[in-house]
């Protein structure tokens, strides 16, 4: 079966180059109406060009339809005026892939403070503006697809990434709460985690693995996931062809004697209360006292 965007109009962040501009592509070749937003700076965040224009004249030169924005993520004004010209000329949003970041990567010690809080700014809070621009519009419509671009690096960690990664797990946190504000408008929320040869890694992936991380070989998870029949709540990760999920798990919870609740009766317990026998996947920040609660009540049975 084809999965068609035909009569969907969907908003691509930093579609400039790279990652993005793989998405917008694909979305206009199937049948998507694409804004193509990107504010076309460097890999640092600074400056300005037409990249988005420059990717809009491919789409049209392939018969598909897209308009070019070139406002950044991080002006709420600017992505309300994104979706307000977005709306006037389509009628909608469909979709929106969170997909516009930077880099400035040093380890903690080293890092200015002001490159943490601008990376933060676009990865997280840009995510937030650019969807809080479209959220009212899909609840309206009753339909909605939301892709939240997150990383290794904020799932698992990596050296001289701290900035990055703290945005890029706020990211799947961002997720998890929406997905459930949004499940009764038919807006579906989902986490991806890339891995691309892009100007973001050609310094960092080696020159092999560069070539395998086309980053046409994300696209079909990232297509998938804001389609008609997406999930929600999905963390997953996609590069080189290889695709998987990953998942924030819990363990059951150990209740302590109320003797044993002390640091010590605690530390004595470390081996059980890390232990992941019986992990689960909690499907709302809820189900922890839910477990808590649940286990004291066994606890008091037995
Ligand atoms: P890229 O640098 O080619 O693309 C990012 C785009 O975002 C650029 O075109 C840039 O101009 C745009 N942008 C930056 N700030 C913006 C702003 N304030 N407003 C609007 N647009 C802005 O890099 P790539 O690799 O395509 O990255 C795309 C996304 O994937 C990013 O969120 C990145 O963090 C994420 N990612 C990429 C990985 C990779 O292996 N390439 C790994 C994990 C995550």
């Amino acid at each position: 079966m084809t999965i068609s965007f035909a009569g969907r109009v969907a908003i691509v962040t930093g579609a400039g180059g790279g990652l993005g501009r793989a998405y917008a592509l694909e979305l206009a070749r199937r049948g998507a109406k694409v804004v193509v937003n990107d504010l076309g700076g460097a890999r640092d965040g600074s400056g300005t060009s037409d990249a988005a224009l420059r990717v809009v004249e491919e789409i049209l030169a392939a018969g598909g339809e897209a308009i070019a924005d070139g406002g950044s993520v991080t002006e709420f004004e600017q992505m309300q005026a994104m979706v307000a010209h977005t709306r006037e000329k389509w009628g909608g949003v469909h979709v929106l892939i969170n997909n516009a970041g930077i880099l400035r990567d040093k380890s903690f010690a080293k890092m200015d403070p002001a490159d943490f809080e601008l990376v933060v700014k676009v990865h997280l809070i840009g995510s937030a503006f650019a969807t809080k621009a479209v959220w009212d519009t899909m609840r309206e419509q009753n339909y909605g697809r939301i892709l939240m671009t997150a990383s290794s690096t904020g799932l698992f960690g990596n050296f001289g990434q701290a900035n990055y990664g703290a945005a890029k797990l706020g990211l799947a946190g961002l997720t998890k709460t929406l997905y459930l504000e949004g499940a009764k408008n038919n807006i579906k929320v989902n986490t991806l985690a890339p891995v691309a040869a892009t100007r973001m890694t050609e310094d960092i992936l080696p020159e092999e693995a560069f070539k395998l991380f086309a980053p046409e070989n994300v696209v079909p998870a990232a297509l998938y996931l804001v389609s008609e029949d997406a999930p929600t709540n999905a963390i997953i990760g996609a590069g080189a062809g290889g695709y998987h999920s990953a998942w924030v798990t819990m363990n059951p919870p150990l209740v302590l004697a109320p003797e044993d609740r002390t640091v010590e009766g605690f530390a004595a317990q470390w081996g059980r209360i890390s232990d992941r026998s019986g992990d689960f996947v909690p499907q709302s920040g809820a189900h922890q006292s839910q477990a808590i609660l649940s286990a004291i009540e066994a606890a008091m049975k037995g």
